[in-house]
């Protein structure tokens, strides 16, 4: 634990216990302070060894550790050659995009050499969440899981795990990630895959050199763990299972579910899943593995990373399990294992899914080519919104509506495509062609409206999977299906009584997804395709949610260490 003592209390009465967690000094709302020195430090992983950017020289970054209710202060200071700015991913940041961190949305860049504090409260959430570093592709190595406690008497809503782990997902390059994507860049094309995937950093037996890079947990017979799964890969859905052990989902995005058991967990970049897991199996050692999902006609890796899962007392000679995973295209089990995800809608925990909607959007996502003269076809590939892709302003986009700049952006973002078709009938490969404008194009969405938004891929190029995050909020998952929205016939599917809650969700391949908000948080929020190709590539947009009536409704007053452009 990183911070706050805690210690376990057991009350028995003559059938039951009851364990729960008690603070030993009653925290209430304590202030949490945290140190990030960004510092490129040499890491070696599959027999290679290179510098890489990390937070206090470690890779995964430190877990954040808080509570329910606890004001954090983190200070981050760059000896980087990197400009830097940390995102704390699912963190809601009521009135305050100032402490979100998407580098030119919320605030510019920390320059090397130059620190900024990240101040925020912790409010009504609790559960597995995730930071990063939200400026180009230097997530790759700069991450780490923000994990919220929930306030002291509130037990979680299962049975008490005995111990936890967090299992932080992520991708590994043999070379400097910045230079193989500015390669893919000059090339118009995509970056080359990584070469391995990772479990808390470590690639695991399956890669050349790994035997010493392999994360492993000790659990003991009878005991029931929890796991908190974090998708911190830059882009591949993941597949991860257990040999030998069932799970049961109780958590996503920080957001309790209706539990679950199942074999496997379907994980997006971005996405979090918390899992109990009993050893309920004969003592001896279980391979947990995790292996991208992939159900489009595209080019994607198969590689396998692996941890393991040992009993007490069992031997590290003994040969571990391998788990059955889904096969890397199986559809079918993505989607009724998403079907099974619910919110757990207790009265402790109610859902609060709008019923009635102000504004509907419909917003379609795409690929296309571009001219590029100095790429190597001559083309470069492009993704989109809307047929819009999103340019990336020089100075906050916060900063240019709290202080009203002109010339920052435009408020034209188009609420449905200019030009219906259809959307994921054959592959449509002539007038590819997406809009740039010379500014961002933002939506402007009145204070406290309720918002539905439909996000449909389409057959442009290439139907895709593609995870989208919505910075500043959670929004419920109404519907989704496969093919073209009916605007006539789905709205009547929808599931408005216990639909999950989660800041990040799969948009199905070739099909749609219907989210749900109240637009209760002022300020300037993201929302882009969590696959950083993707997001390179322009499949992002923001929202400039309106400021409330009264000034505490408003988007607060901005810190005095805001990093200047
Ligand atoms: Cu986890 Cu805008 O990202």
């Amino acid at each position: 634990m990183g911070s706050g003592k805690v210690c376990r209390w057991t009350l028995c009465f003559l059938f039951a216990c009851v364990v729960g967690f008690r603070s030993v000094a009653q925290v209430e709302a304590a202030l949490k302070t945290y140190l990030f020195d960004i510092q490129v430090k040499n890491v070696s992983r599959l027999c290679h060894a290179k510098p890489i950017v990390t937070v206090n020289g470690m890779f995964p970054g430190p877990t954040i550790y808080v509570r329910e209710g606890d004001r954090v202060q983190i200070n981050v200071t760059n000896h980087a050659q990197y400009n830097m700015s940390i995102h704390w991913h699912g963190i809601k940041q009521n009135r305050n995009g100032w402490a979100d961190g998407p580098a030119y949305i919320t605030q510019c860049p920390v320059q090397t050499g130059q620190s900024y504090t990240y101040d925020f409260n912790v409010t009504e959430q609790r559960g597995t969440l995730w930071w990063h570093a939200h400026i180009f592709w230097l997530r790759a190595t700069v991450y780490g899981a923000f994990v919220i406690m929930p306030k002291p008497g509130f037990p979680y809503p299962f049975p008490q795990p005995h111990f936890e782990f967090n299992l932080v997902l992520g991708e590994w390059w043999n070379d400097d990630v910045e230079e193989v994507v500015k390669q893919g860049n000059q090339l118009g094309l995509p970056p080359r895959m990584s070469d391995a995937h990772t479990i808390n950093g470590k690639p695991g037996p399956l890669f050349p050199c790994s035997d010493k890079h392999t994360f492993v947990i000790q659990v003991e017979q009878g005991n029931t763990y929890l796991l908190r799964i974090i998708n911190a890969a830059l882009n591949d859905e993941l597949f991860f299972a257990i040999a030998g052990h069932s799970m049961t989902v109780v958590e996503i995005d920080a957001v309790y579910t209706k539990p679950f058991a199942t074999d496997a967990v379907l994980i997006a970049p971005g996405q979090t899943t918390n899992v109990l897991v009993r050893a309920d199996q004969q003592p001896g050692r279980y391979f947990m593995a995790a292996r991208p999902f992939m159900d489009a006609q595209i080019l994607v890796d198969n590689k396998t990373v692996t941890a393991i899962l040992q009993y007490r007392d069992v031997p590290n000679t003994i040969i571990p399990r391998m788990p059955h995973l889904p096969a890397q295209n199986d559809t079918a089990f993505a989607l009724s294992y998403n079907d099974k995800l619910r919110s757990l809608n207790s009265p402790q925990f109610p859902v609060t899914v709008p019923l009635k909607v102000d504004r509907h959007l419909f917003y379609t996502i795409g690929f296309g080519v571009n001219p590029c003269p100095s790429c190597q076809n001559g083309t470069a590939l492009t993704a989109s919104l809307n047929n819009i892709t999103f340019v990336m302003p020089r100075t906050g986009l916060l900063q240019a509506h709290y202080f009203n700049l002109k010339g920052v952006f435009t408020m034209d973002f188009p609420d449905r495509p200019l030009a219906p078709f259809n959307y994921t009938g054959a592959p449509i490969t002539t007038n590819l062609r997406t809009m740039q404008s010379a500014l961002p194009r933002l939506s402007k969405v009145a204070y406290n409206s309720t918002v539905e938004l439909v996000l449909q891929d389409t057959n442009l190029l290439s139907v895709e999977s593609h995870p989208f995050h919505l910075h500043g909020y959670n929004f419920f998952v109404v519907g989704s299906g496969i093919g073209n929205f009916d605007p006539k016939n789905d709205p009547a599917k929808f599931n408005l009584v216990d639909p999950p809650e989660r800041n990040t969700v799969g948009v199905p391949t070739g099909g749609w997804t219907a989210l749900r908000f109240r637009a209760d948080n002022p300020g300037v929020w993201f929302m882009h395709c969590h696959l950083e190709l993707h997001t390179g590539w322009g499949l992002k947009t923001a929202f400039v949610v309106e400021d409330g009536p009264s000034p505490d409704l408003s988007v607060l007053p901005p810190p005095k260490d805001l990093p200047p452009c």
